[in-house]
């Protein structure tokens, strides 16, 4: 019963995210019948525009450059940079504050840009006259080179969120430190992105070079996200573990996951149309053509290594560098017979931390961030700001069209009150 509880992180994302791009497949033809007509245009259908500068951010009127950093262990990573907001304003401010944003899981730096300038956040922040940086995670669209391995080699594919923590983040943060002059940056991170920043913190990771951090939608224990449809999903895919194991890249859109996933349906009688909402909880203020333009720029791909990871905290509850499942080859890795915890109280005490968690999030459950809070108890006060928003669930923190007045607005006077 405990490993059926661990796999439930996976298999929930799973289920969202395949069945979600399938609901695509079928919007998508029937949208050729009705015309596209109601379809905002915000983000560069082209295919053969390259880039998110190209797609996403240079055509709604703003400057943006692209960056290459390569990690220790020789991941090429594209991140990007908005040096100032539309027509330049806040191009007169003369040291600009650097704000970094980091996506979470199956996603990449896409799914920030998916409503209007006034509505997201990086362009919110540019307009604010912040020096704004948006990386992607290796595996995603544009993050796919490496040094030697090649993206269709199982080797490319063998790293959990341990390697993010101990390679990613910090040659991501180094390297936007160096570019804005050694300044602190204000970090902003969603569901993955926290969890990442938050076992670096753990371990004194990233917090010399951070001046704050901003946390939405935190994941740190995934121990209360049970629903129905995760037990089903997990007792579907214990069977299919071997199978899932082997594929080292973790494509939501490709064949075998589904396969599976539309088996999984045809089995249970579940709903599938509905999975978006009965995973990431119900949203509450999506707009359709942001939606859709998430199902075409999204999910993408991370290692299935990466998601077992993510499952075993679900079963555990603690939050641990990735289990081997075995003590002779958890010694082999880490010269102990279990892996080493990542001991969350020990984030220093005086880090600026605004969080930010929805009362209808199934992914970042009340009760999970209440443990995480557990350990901010001996946090200074005026160095913990905690916003809970009643209504708000999952995705919403990204792409909902009120997040500029319940959540943005908060984050841009938060960093402000760090200068
Ligand atoms: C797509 O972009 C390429 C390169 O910029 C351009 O040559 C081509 O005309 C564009 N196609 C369409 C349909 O806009
Ligand atoms: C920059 O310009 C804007 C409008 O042109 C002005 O409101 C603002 O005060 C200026 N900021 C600085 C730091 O000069
Ligand atoms: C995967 O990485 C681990 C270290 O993190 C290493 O021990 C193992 O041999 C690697 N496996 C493959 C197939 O490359
Ligand atoms: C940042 O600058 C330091 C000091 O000049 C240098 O050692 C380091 O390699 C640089 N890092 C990056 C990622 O550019
Ligand atoms: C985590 O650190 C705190 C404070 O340093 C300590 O009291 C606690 O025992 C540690 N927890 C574990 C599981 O090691
Ligand atoms: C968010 O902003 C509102 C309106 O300015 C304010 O009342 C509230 O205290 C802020 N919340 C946090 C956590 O900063």
């Amino acid at each position: 019963m405990a490993l059926l509880g661990s796999m439930n992180f996976a298999a929930l994302t799973l289920c969202v995210l395949v069945l979600a791009a399938h609901n695509y497949q079928a919007q998508a033809s029937s949208r050729v019948i009705f015309g596209k007509k109601n379809f905002k245009s915000f983000v560069n259908y082209n295919s053969s525009v390259n880039g998110l500068c190209a797609t996403s951010v240079i055509i709604r009127g703003y400057k943006c450059q692209e960056f290459e950093v390569t990690t220790p262990d020789g991941y090429i990573l594209s991140i990007q940079r908005i040096p100032e907001g539309r027509y330049g304003v806040g191009s007169n401010v003369t040291k600009k504050e650097p704000v970094l944003i980091q996506h979470g899981v199956l996603v990449d730096g896409t799914t920030w840009f998916l409503n209007n300038p006034e509505q997201n956040l990086p362009m919110i922040l540019a307009d604010e006259g912040f020096d704004v940086w948006i990386s992607n995670t290796r595996g995603t669209q544009y993050s796919r080179k490496h040094t030697t391995l090649d993206s269709s080699s199982q080797e490319y594919w063998n790293w959990s969120w341990d390697e993010l923590v101990t390679d990613e983040m910090p040659a991501i943060v180094d390297f936007v430190y160096n570019q804005s002059g050694q300044q602190k940056i204000n970090y902003v991170g969603h569901s993955l992105g926290t969890l990442v920043a938050l076992a670096s913190f753990s371990k004194g990771i990233l917090v010399d070079q951070l001046k704050s951090a901003v946390l939405l939608s935190p994941i740190a224990y995934l121990s209360h996200m049970t629903t129905e449809l995760g037990v089903v999903a997990a007792k579907s895919m214990l069977g299919e573990t071997l199978t899932l194991m082997h594929m080292a890249e973790f494509d939501p859109k490709g064949v075998p996951v589904v396969d599976f996933m539309k088996g999984i349906c045809a089995q249970t009688g579940i709903d599938c149309n509905h999975l978006f909402s009965s995973i990431t909880g119900e949203n509450c203020c999506l707009d359709t053509s942001a939606f859709d333009l998430f199902m075409n720029f999204e999910p993408q791909s991370s290692s299935t290594k990466n998601l077992f990871h993510l499952a075993q905290t679900v079963r555990s509850g603690v939050l641990t560098k990735f289990d081997y499942e075995r003590p002779d080859a958890n010694f082999k890795h880490y010269r102990q017979v279990t892996p080493p915890i990542y001991n969350l109280s020990n984030i220093p005490n005086n880090l600026p931390i605004f969080m930010s968690y929805g009362g209808r999030d199934a992914l970042s459950d009340v009760i999970d961030v209440n443990n995480l809070l557990e350990h901010f108890k001996y946090h200074d006060e005026d160095k913990l700001s905690l916003q809970f928003i009643d209504n708000y669930a999952h995705a919403d923190f990204i792409m909902a069209v009120n997040a500029n007045d319940l959540v943005y607005k908060n984050v841009t006077s938060f960093f402000k009150r760090q200068f």
